[in-house]
């Protein structure tokens, strides 16, 4: 595996190998790796010539200057993992290789998917991924670049992004990897007690009863149920359940709404916000 920090001689490299028709493929990350990352590179392994991991913990996207300097940094045994996965490339720079002199900040165009759900709870932090993501796509100009469903808002401001600027990247989206109880697997997993990792397991499956909950009464119905139920439970704090149209964001009432629906859930358990999500319909993938 070759450790790239240069931004300018990552860039050069890989315009060498994409000269001679090799696919790159790219998995953006903030390290401290677990399976949800690593599925992303097995992914990206199967589907292209090369792949370029990054880990930059991107301080434009943190709202919280506590979240950015407590933000876990294991590279050693990050690079372990991608040794082992024998990755081809890691780019790991620092941040004035990417917010260097040249860079120009000036925001991106996103419609609004910023300022909704996560953005609202969160100011400046889809701008924040919007950049290094643009950035990213301009060293790196991968063919395919993978996300996972896991940060399902994400996927939505990339997708928006590559089309805005007419990017030749294909987007990925991989599905959410799961703790055996049903959990997703997030860093922010380790600031839970094993105990409530277990516990929290509630929400993914008071996500599925949705879904089924869904065929078989309205979705407003539905909704409501799950509602009830995810605010009667102890210790946890629901900061909202909403069902959207999986491309514009916006609040749908009915599963006739849209080709692509998605319900997102955000729950405050243990001190720890879990986001979650589950695709109730997706005609667009699987017309
Ligand atoms: P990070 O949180 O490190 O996540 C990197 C990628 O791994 C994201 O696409 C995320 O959705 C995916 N991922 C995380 N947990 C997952 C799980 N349980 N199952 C499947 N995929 C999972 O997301 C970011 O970093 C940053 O915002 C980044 C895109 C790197 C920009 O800075």
């Amino acid at each position: 595996m070759f450790i790239f920090k240069s931004a300018v001689l990552l860039h050069s490299e890989l315009t060498r190998l994409q000269k001679n028709g090799r696919s790159i493929g790219f998995v953006p990350t903030m390290g401290a790796l677990h399976q949800g990352h690593l599925s992303l590179l097995e992914r990206a392994k199967a589907e292209n010539d090369t792949v370029v991991c990054s880990i930059f913990v991107n301080p434009k996207q943190f709202d919280d200057e506590m979240d950015l300097v407590n933000y876990p940094d294991p590279i050693q045994t990050d690079i372990e993992y991608l040794r082992e996965l024998n990755l081809d490339y890691l780019f790991h720079p620092d941040v004035d290789q990417v917010y260097g002199p040249d860079y120009v900040d000036i925001d991106v165009p996103l419609n609004g998917l910023d300022l909704v759900f996560e953005g609202e709870q969160r100011p400046g932090h889809f701008q924040g991924v919007a950049k290094v993501i643009r950035r990213f796509f301009d060293i790196v100009q991968p063919t395919r670049a993978y996300f996972g469903q896991k940060d399902f808002q994400q996927t939505v401001v990339v997708r928006h992004l590559i089309q805005h600027f007419g990017l030749n990247t294909d987007l990925v989206v991989c599905p959410i990897v799961r703790e055996h109880h049903g959990l997703a697997m997030s860093s922010r997993n380790e600031r839970l007690e094993a105990s409530k990792r277990e516990r929290a397991s509630f929400i993914y499956k008071s996500l599925l009863k949705l879904k089924e909950r869904c065929y078989f009464k309205s979705l407003g119905e539905a909704l409501e149920i799950t509602t009830n139920y995810l605010q009667s439970i102890e210790d946890a704090n629901l900061e909202y359940l909403v069902c959207v149209n999986g491309v514009t964001m916006q609040e749908v009432k009915s599963l006739d709404d849209a080709d692509y629906i998605v319900a997102c859930t955000v729950v405050e358990f243990g001190g720890v916000r879990l986001l979650d999500n589950i695709v109730l319909k997706d005609n667009l993938n699987n017309p």
